[in-house]
């Protein structure tokens, strides 16, 4: 056993201070909006690196943190990226997806083209270690997907924390970015990011979320 402990200690809180500190969490975190109109304004890269090492101090299975964060600010990359992914959601959107999921997508407006892929002016490319090479060898990760969703999880907060907007975007498959960004074969594409400010009055789907009673169930 090689197990070696430190001291810990958080600023606890009780009674009124922890419901405000709660209740003003909520608030903030209920005016996170998936963002598909950004500015061209650009973010200090040195803003990125903070966000993205807030994500990277997620827990993960076996603290493997099977994670790596591309940040893609060159614009010939960004066009790249932009024409690769409106190939494959051109599919997406011309027969590959379902009806069903076509009919469950058209509350967002969005169709196969990607103008964001190029205005905004960062993209962050996550992706997911399945396992690590190590000498050529093969080792395995532990909760590989769970841990780089809860990192993407922290990445979306601290961006609406520093009142800047991001979109979860999927542009599957998304092969194409191993490929443009030239990532070692245990690296698989998880989500494209594309992050900035919002574009003056942008405009987003008004969309309804689950009430507490819904989501919640209490066994006390
Ligand atoms: C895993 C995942 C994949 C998503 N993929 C896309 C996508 O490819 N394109 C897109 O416009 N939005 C995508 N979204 C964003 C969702 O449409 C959005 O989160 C949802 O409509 C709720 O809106 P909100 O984020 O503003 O609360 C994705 C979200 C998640 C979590």
């Amino acid at each position: 056993m090689n197990a070696k402990f430190i001291p810990y200690q958080i600023s606890e809180l009780r009674g009124k201070e922890l419901l405000k500190k709660s209740e003003e969490h909520l608030k903030k975190m209920e005016s996170r909006r998936s963002v598909r109109e950004f500015s061209a304004e650009a973010i200090p890269m040195e803003v990125i690196e903070n966000i993205i090492m807030s994500a990277s101090t997620a827990p993960s299975g076996a603290n493997i943190q099977p994670w790596t964060f591309c940040v893609v600010t060159n614009p010939e990359i960004k066009s790249q990226i932009r024409i690769e992914a409106e190939k494959e959601e051109y599919e997406n959107y011309h027969g590959r997806m379902p009806q069903e999921w076509l009919d469950d997508l058209s509350y967002l407006g969005t169709d196969w083209h990607k103008p964001f892929l190029e205005i905004a002016p960062a993209l962050i490319i996550v992706f997911k270690h399945s396992y690590e090479l190590i000498n050529g060898q093969k080792k395995n990760n532990y909760y590989a997907n769970e841990s780089v969703g809860i990192a993407c999880g922290f990445l979306m907060e601290a961006f609406h924390e520093c009142g800047l907007v991001a979109l979860t975007h999927t542009p599957s498959p998304m092969n194409f970015l191993s490929k443009i960004l030239d990532r070692p074969i245990n690296e698989k594409p998880y989500l494209l990011i594309p992050i900035g400010y919002p574009a003056k009055e942008v405009l987003v789907p008004d969309i309804k979320r689950k009430k507490k009673e819904e989501v919640i169930v209490c066994y006390e």
